[in-house]
């Protein structure tokens, strides 16, 4: 059903927040590629709940074990399973939410749909399922970077109204920042004052049991031309689905996106021109996607996330019996979901580049017939 991503490398992830567990199995992975767990850990412990006073308390080490598909080091070509246990489940706090829908959560819809439902923490409408992509992204990012050195950032543009400045993507095409300055801080983002202000908004907010959202700008360098399968698989239509099958999330734009309908033509083309002999565009308001392809240029895209849904401030629902009543969220939650969000951007846009790479190389690239 739902549960499965990609083509032709292919991730599936299982799991319920408070389970036994939560993982993912990987196919599609080339063989021979050198894989430990210590490739993986590492974007999973930017992912985990209790990484800052910012975030969720929920008290979990995300460890993950490789069960399959890996000999003496290196990846067989057979399917790669990942878990991870949950280890600080508290499901009494979602004894409330057992009859009372939280507003503006998946409880209403799940039991609507599926006629049963585990409340516990949300079971498999809780962030925490995201673990598995993010494990499966950190194989995906491996195999991008050593194949084509490609590289992806994300990070914290905007909490609530708090804005840093923008970037310009002619002048700073080249600069990413680096994984070091975007985690200097807890919020995850690379302007250091922009980033104190947010910090503080999000402990105000959490501090009167209310929560905040934000938006998170994912930048990707030396991508290769020819990455996107128009029609219907077109690389920002295939991203665009990535991003927004996460978890409260609103909004996806690429390149210049909303803003970009208050410009004219002759504001908004990328000029193209030869640059190092390469075909370059002078501008990148089509944010590196032409066409539904990507054309080399720098590939730019932003996400908008919700206010967290559950919030400790008394809210007014009903019951699963559809009588008036009122819910004070309990649980460990975070105020504000974007800076946690950041490395699972990162994951699922990996895992789009990888499935369009092997794509292309199946079509355009493993035959010659000229
Ligand atoms: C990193 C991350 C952390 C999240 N943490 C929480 C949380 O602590 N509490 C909560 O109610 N929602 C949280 N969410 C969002 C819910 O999972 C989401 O709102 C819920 O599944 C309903 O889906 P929807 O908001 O997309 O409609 C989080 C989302 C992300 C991406």
């Amino acid at each position: 059903m739902g549960n499965s991503f990609g083509k032709l490398f292919t991730i599936s992830t299982w799991g319920e927040s408070h389970g036994g567990g939560i993982g993912v199995v990987v196919d599609g992975c080339p063989p021979g590629l050198p894989l430990s767990e210590y490739d993986i850990q590492p974007d999973l412990d930017r992912r985990r709940p209790g990484q800052s006073d910012i975030t969720t308390q929920r008290k979990e080490s995300d460890t993950i074990s490789i069960i399959s598909g890996i000999f003496e080091g290196k990846t067989l070509g057979t399917p790669i399973a990942m878990t991870i246990p949950n280890r600080d489940a508290r499901p009494e706090a979602y004894a409330e939410m057992k009859d009372k829908y939280r507003p503006s959560h998946a409880d209403f819809t799940y039991q609507a749909k599926y006629g049963i439902r585990d409340h516990e923490g949300g079971g498999r409408s809780s962030a925490r399922e995201t673990a598995g992509r993010v494990a499966a992204g950190a194989i995906a990012r491996k195999i991008l970077a050593l194949a084509a050195n490609v590289e992806i950032a994300a990070y914290v543009e905007q909490v609530h109204d708090i804005s840093m400045p923008p970037i310009d993507t002619d002048t700073e095409a080249d600069n990413l920042p680096t994984r070091e300055q975007i985690d200097a801080n807890s919020v995850r983002c690379p302007h250091p004052t922009t980033a104190e202000k947010m910090i503080t908004r999000i402990k105000k907010m959490q501090a009167i049991g209310d929560s905040v959202g934000g938006q998170i700008l994912c930048r990707v360098r030396n991508l290769p031309v020819g990455l996107g399968e128009p029609v219907f698989d077109r690389l920002e239509a295939d991203l665009a689905k990535a991003m927004l099958s996460l978890p409260a999330t609103k909004g996806f734009e690429i390149g210049s996106g909303f803003a970009g309908t208050l410009q004219t033509g002759s504001q908004h083309n990328d000029p193209f021109e030869t640059r190092d002999g390469k075909i370059r565009t002078r501008t990148n308001n089509s944010g590196g996607v032409q066409g539904g392809i990507s054309n080399g240029e720098e590939l730019y895209f932003r996400i908008a996330f919700k206010p967290t849904a559950t919030i400790l401030t008394k809210q007014k629902t009903i019951t699963t019996e559809g009588d008036e009543t009122e819910l004070i969220g309990r649980g460990r939650h975070d105020p504000c979901v974007v800076p946690r969000a950041v490395p699972i951007v990162e994951a699922m846009t990996a895992l789009v580049l990888l499935d369009h790479h092997l794509r292309h190389q199946a079509q355009n690239k493993a035959f010659r017939f000229d």
